[in-house]
């Protein structure tokens, strides 16, 4: 039976939902590109970024997804023929190391193990082996939003001081800014990579990159810099219309200054805090689920599992037709699996604007999906993860 009327709503690893207030504020005549209340509302959005990746560095902000955050990153601070250390966990580490790679940097990736986390220990090894540094970069994500893994960047980045290596630290942030405690400055971290379209509840469009001031010295020797991309016309004191290298992303810049108004309202530690609650109570679910043949996480390590999505692999059960149900029939997206889970999962988004009808109601309509199709589950997630929330509302 078809019981999709009403609302949809979107579950996926982003685009996240975008809250009201922020569609709102886009819904703007166009104003005088040049000076006025956009280009305040521009500076201030640019003023109040650096402390969303807590970092006394440089934030940049580019019409683009988070492709084209990732193609800053590397066109800004690397040279053609550059080694370049990819930590991968999951897909998108690899796809950032891809685009390295056709941008003319030599790449050696460091795989994680098999369903499971960065080891630092392993980093550390690799960097000490390079006596010559001839690393420039490292490259790693923090929640790879194909796998579900959250890697441990504080760790990653003692292991890279403690091996003494110079090479660049660049993380992406794509799935984690906004949901995830992140310390730019504090945990040693040279480049930030994010995207508005995440934690952030901000359409896609915006893709953001932070850069603290290793990277920009390194910048200045770059060879792969590209008109577009350029951070030094980008940080034009004067022309602000350089700081985009073009007419700006109006709308998107008003969406950008009320997400931040919303972020500072909750609190950043608050909104970290909202994000591990209903990622246990997402996880409290998927323990229920699990049954032989049936479902399971598909980050072995607990303590490994982000908090920003998960990924559940499916056994026996056919996740697209799952995803298919879900949405054809009841009104929810949920995320399809990706790369070499494409078949074998499905992701639950758990980022951004989220409060417990969005949690709970994404929780217990996969398991009506699963019941529907007589799919082996070892209990009620729903019920499991309404006890989680249930404590929650308590205090
Ligand atoms: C961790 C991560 N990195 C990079 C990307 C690529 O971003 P985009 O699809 O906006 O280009 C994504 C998208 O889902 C992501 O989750």
């Amino acid at each position: 039976m078809k019981l999709n009327r009403g609302r949809m709503l979107t579950s996926m690893p982003g685009p996240s939902v975008i809250p009201d207030r922020v569609l709102g504020v886009m819904h703007t005549a166009m104003p005088n590109i040049y000076e006025g209340a956009l280009i305040d509302t521009s500076v201030s959005v640019f003023d109040d970024l650096p402390a969303i990746a807590k970092t006394g560095g440089q934030a940049f902000m580019a019409i683009s997804n988070g492709h084209g955050a990732w193609e800053m990153a590397l066109t800004n601070t690397l040279s053609r023929g550059d080694h370049v250390l990819v930590l991968e966990s999951g897909r998108f580490a690899i796809g950032w190391g891809e685009q390295a790679k056709m941008l003319g940097a030599q790449i050696e990736v460091l795989n994680a193990p098999q369903r499971g986390a960065v080891d630092p220990q392993a980093v550390e090894d690799r960097l000490r082996a390079d006596t010559g540094h001839e690393i420039k970069a490292i490259l790693a994500v923090q929640v790879d939003t194909a796998s579900g893994v959250w890697n441990d960047i504080a760790e990653v980045s003692r292991a890279i001081r403690a091996s003494g290596h110079p090479a660049l630290f660049m993380v992406d942030c794509i799935a984690s800014i906004g949901c995830v405690e992140y310390r730019m400055d504090d945990w040693g971290v040279d480049v930030t990579v994010g995207g508005s379209q995440k934690g952030l509840m901000v359409p896609p469009g915006l893709g953001l990159v932070w850069a603290n001031d290793k990277a920009m010295a390194a910048h200045k020797t770059s060879d792969l810099r590209t008109p577009y991309w350029d951070w030094t016309a980008r940080s034009s004191p004067d022309a602000h219309y350089l700081r985009y290298c073009g007419t700006a992303p109006i709308q998107h810049i008003y969406a950008m200054r009320t997400a931040l108004d919303m972020i500072a309202e909750e609190g950043l530690e608050a909104i970290w805090a909202r994000h591990k609650l209903f990622a246990d109570a997402v996880r409290a679910a998927v323990e229920a689920w699990t049954a032989p043949d049936g479902l399971e996480f598909n980050i072995v390590d607990p303590a490994h599992r982000s908090d920003s999505t998960t990924t559940v692999l499916t056994g026996v059960i056919d996740a697209e037709r799952l995803c298919r149900v879900c949405e054809d029939n009841a009104g929810l997206t949920i995320g399809v699996g990706l790369g070499d889970l494409a078949e074998s999962s499905f992701r639950i988004g758990h980022m951004g604007h989220l409060n417990p009808p969005m949690v709970l109601g994404t929780l217990a309509t996969i398991e009506a999906a699963l019941g529907a199709m007589d799919a082996p589950m070892g209990g009620s997630g729903a019920a499991a993860a309404t006890r989680i929330i249930a404590d929650a509302l308590k205090t």
